[in-house]
Formats: structure tokens, sequence, C-alpha cells
């Protein structure tokens, strides 16, 4: 192998916003201009992510990115399904994320998810541009398919264009009321102290160069120095989800940010008690499309080099953790790598008192999420893990002394039956959201109630 040993990898954005607002149409258009432009082959599919690499950002972009004036190798976009929270894409350090992409409807302006998002973001101090989608959707828009933002707004009537500025200057104030300060993309001069606002159509591509250049813009100018890795190193990445799956039992996909992962590698997982030691059976890629029609939906490869998203099959993952690391061990003692993934978990565990709340989360990054917000409202915990809402967490919840924490949080978790059973007897109260601060609102209401 010639390659040196460092060199850049793909910056990893995360494209995030409401339930929809276009987030995935987004990525499906990006995918469906790169077929027309006869780049199918080069956008690669990966688990949970789309790597479009630099000669198709250019392709599509036009005359917005010239690829000599750039040396990463191009964006690898991870879509977050709106049910799904962003939190989870956590990592070492904060935000597994470089940067992202908050997605808002013209229309429908600023919601709860976005607040959320924005929320995040703002935590974990990632950098984000937003695009302001569906503009084709202005009453009386003249669509130029795939064009840049400019060429649309001239063949528009001042009726629409003012119409549309009224959506965006909307957006612009909801982000200041965040305290963002944002303008339209082209009057933004630091993207680092300014958020840029890129009107886009994820249905007619309109917009859609503008927000590539923009993407690739910024990460080259802000990031250049955090892409550079030993890409040949052992693998660091981050649990997206656990999964089932057929022929390969328990599954995990990650994001890889660092180094690469092997077929044959012995890896270390985060998991809900102690690390969990295994060795990989297999790395998973989906099919590329053309070959959806055979039997399994996964092609097996040998090796990937961040940053990517892959399937990692490997016995005894039942207890992985979304949100938890995952190390590669590689020529180094086991122990070292899992006292690393130990020290990982160690940051992210939540403190908790004698007296407190029971509160659930899907991922590691989420329960951080809700333990801060729950920390901002002055609400003690008493336990606090990852997963669905089960009958030992209502006899915890149960053993209150105060009936105000008689009470279980769960942010975007189930309640498994003999749980909800068990509640009903032992009288404790469960809320459960997709939305933090509304399982939050929703459990200040109660005690309010409690309290009068
Ligand atoms: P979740 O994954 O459920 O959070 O949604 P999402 O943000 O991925 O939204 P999705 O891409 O699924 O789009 C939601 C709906 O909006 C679909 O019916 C899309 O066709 C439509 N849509 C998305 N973008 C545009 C756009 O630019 N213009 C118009 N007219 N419709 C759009
Ligand atoms: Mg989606």
């Amino acid at each position: 192998d010639t390659r040196d040993p460092t060199s850049l990898r793909t910056p990893i954005v995360a494209v995030l916003g409401h339930v929809d607002h276009g987030k995935t149409s987004l990525l499906d258009k990006i995918r469906g201009s790169a077929v027309i432009e006869g780049e199918a082959g080069a956008i690669t599919q990966h688990i949970g992510a789309t790597a479009v690499p630099l000669d198709v950002v250019s392709s599509i972009a036009g005359d917005l990115v010239n690829p000599d004036d750039f040396d990463l190798p191009g964006l690898l976009f991870i879509d977050t399904p709106g049910h799904h929270s962003f939190t989870t894409l956590r990592s070492r350090g904060g935000a597994l994320a470089d940067i992202a992409i908050l997605v808002v409807d013209v229309n429908d302006g600023f919601q709860p998810q976005t607040l959320e998002a924005l929320d995040i973001l703002k935590r974990s101090q990632t950098p984000f541009i937003v695009a302001a989608n569906k503009i084709d959707t202005v009453p009386g828009w003249n669509a130029n398919e795939d064009t840049p933002i400019n060429a649309t707004y001239e063949s528009q009537t001042d009726r629409v264009t003012s119409r549309l500025d009224e959506s965006l200057y909307k957006i612009i104030g909801n982000l200041s009321d965040e305290g963002f300060s944002a303008d339209l993309y082209w009057r933004v001069q630091n993207f680092q102290r300014n958020v840029g606002v890129v009107p886009v159509s994820a249905m007619t591509g309109e917009g859609v160069p503008d927000l590539l250049a923009v993407m690739m813009g910024l990460s080259q100018r802000y990031m250049k120095e955090e892409m550079e890795i030993d890409v040949q190193g052992p693998g660091v990445g981050t649990v997206l989800e656990v999964k089932e799956e057929k022929g390969f039992g328990t599954t995990v996909d990650i994001v890889l940010y660092d180094g690469t992962i092997r077929a044959d590698d012995t890896i270390v997982v985060g998991g809900q008690n102690d690390p969990i030691v295994t060795d990989v059976r297999a790395l998973l890629q989906p099919r590329p499309l053309a070959e959806i029609r055979t039997e399994s939906r996964f092609e097996q490869v040998d090796e990937v080099g961040a940053a990517a998203g892959i399937k990692v099959a490997a016995p005894d993952l039942g207890d992985a953790m979304a949100g938890a690391p995952v190390r590669v061990v590689r020529n180094r003692d086991v122990e070292t790598v899992e006292t690393e993934v130990q020290a990982e978990l160690a940051d992210i565990a939540v403190d908790t008192e004698e007296q407190g709340v029971v509160v659930k989360a899907d991922t590691l990054g989420s329960l951080e999420a809700m333990a801060d917000a729950l920390e901002e409202a002055e609400v003690p915990i008493v336990r606090a893990e990852v997963g669905d809402v089960a009958p030992r967490d209502v006899s915890v919840a149960s053993t209150a002394e105060d009936p105000k924490q008689q009470v279980i949080l769960g942010f975007n978790v189930d309640v498994l039956d003999d749980a909800a059973h068990r509640a009903e007897v032992d009288d404790v109260t469960i809320f459960t959201d997709a939305v933090i601060y509304q399982v939050i609102e929703e459990y200040e209401e109660f005690v309010e109630e409690i309290e009068r």
C-alpha cells in the first residue's frame, strides 16, 4: 500500500430538521442529480449515510465549485429521520458530525424538532447552515430545475420573490430569537460567526448547487485540520443503531470517523454493562441500486476507511447501545482499548441522586441531552438508562418518597406491556415523547397539578 499514512478524510455532514421538512428528499435529489450527470456510480450508499465525492459535488454545483480549489475528498451526508434524534450523533468530545444542514420548510417555519436540533447544535458547537426548503411551493413559483438560486430568483415575478423573502426573513428572525446571527448565505462573510440561509427545493433541485458549494467551502475553510487523520490506523466510531438482521443476528450500524475497520478485526463496543469485546464477522454495505433485487440486501466488504457508515455483524452485540463508542483493537492490548471505551462511556454517564425521577432514552446522546435539560429544570434523577421502559424501571420509580418523583420520563422509547401494567398498579406515571422539552413540559404540568 503506497497511500500517504496521513490524509484528509471526508467531513461528516448531519442533515437534520423537523419531520417532513425534506431531509431525505434533499439527499435523494443529490443522488438523482448525480445519476443525471452520469456520476451515479461515484456516489456510494452507506449504512445511514451517502458519500458524495468532490468531482460529483462539482458536477452538480457547476461553476460554483471548482474541484481545484479543494483538497477534501467530498462530503459524507448522514440522514437523521425525524423520529430518530440527532443526539445519537455524538462522539468523543462532542458532536460526531463535523458540520450540519438544518432543513426548515419555508412554509412551515420553525417547529419543535427544529428548535430541538438547534439546541443540540448550539450545545455541541457544531457549525451549520440552514436549508430553507420547498421554495417551489411559493404560489406562482416558476421552476428552473437544478439551477443555482440567483438564476432562478431572476426568473420569478416580484410578487413571488417578495413572498419568498418574507418567509426567509421569518426564518432569519427565528434564528436570531435562538441566539444565532443569520443571513441569506450570499451576504455572510464569516460562516463561523453567522449562520447562512440557503433557499432550496429538494423537488426541483433549485439552490442545491449553492447548498453543496457552501458546505464544501465551509468544510475546506474551517475544518481542514480536523480532517487530518491516520487513514490506516485502527478505526474509531460511534454506534448509530443496534439492529436485528436476518442471517446475521444483532448488528450495529456505525459511523466510522477515524482510521479503518477490517472484516478480521477485533473490536470493543460500549454496552449496557461492560464494554463488549468481539470479533467482526462481516462488514456490510447496502448493495448498489442496480443489484437491489438480489437475495441479500447487503454486500460484504473487507475494509472501510473513515469517514463511512457501515453495518458490523459480530457475536455478543445484544448489549450494545446506540450512541456508544466503537474501537478497533488491531495490534494493541485489548485491555488498553477497553479502558479507552470505558473512559468514553464514563464521560457520558449521567450523575444520579439518592432520590429523583427515572429517565429512559433511546441513545446515550439523547440520555445525556435529557439529563442536561432536567438539570436546567432542577429535576433530580435517580436512575438514567438507555432502553425501553421496563418493569424494573417502574419498581424503582414506585419507591420514590416524593409523589412528584414517582414518574418515568422517556424520550423516544416504548413502554413494554408488563411495565405499563405494573405502572398502573404501582401508581407510577410515565411520560414519553419524541421531543425532549415536551416530555419535560408535560412533567412540569404534572408537578403543578400535584402542588395545586
Ligand atoms: P422524516 O424523515 O420523516 O423526518 O422526513 P424528511 O425530513 O426526510 O422529509 P421527506 O424528505 O420525507 O419529505 C417529506 C415530504 O415533503 C415528501 O412528501 C416530499 O415529497 C416533500 N418535499 C420534500 N422536499 C420538497 C420540496 O422541496 N418541494 C416540495 N414541493 N415538496 C417537498
Ligand atoms: Mg427522512
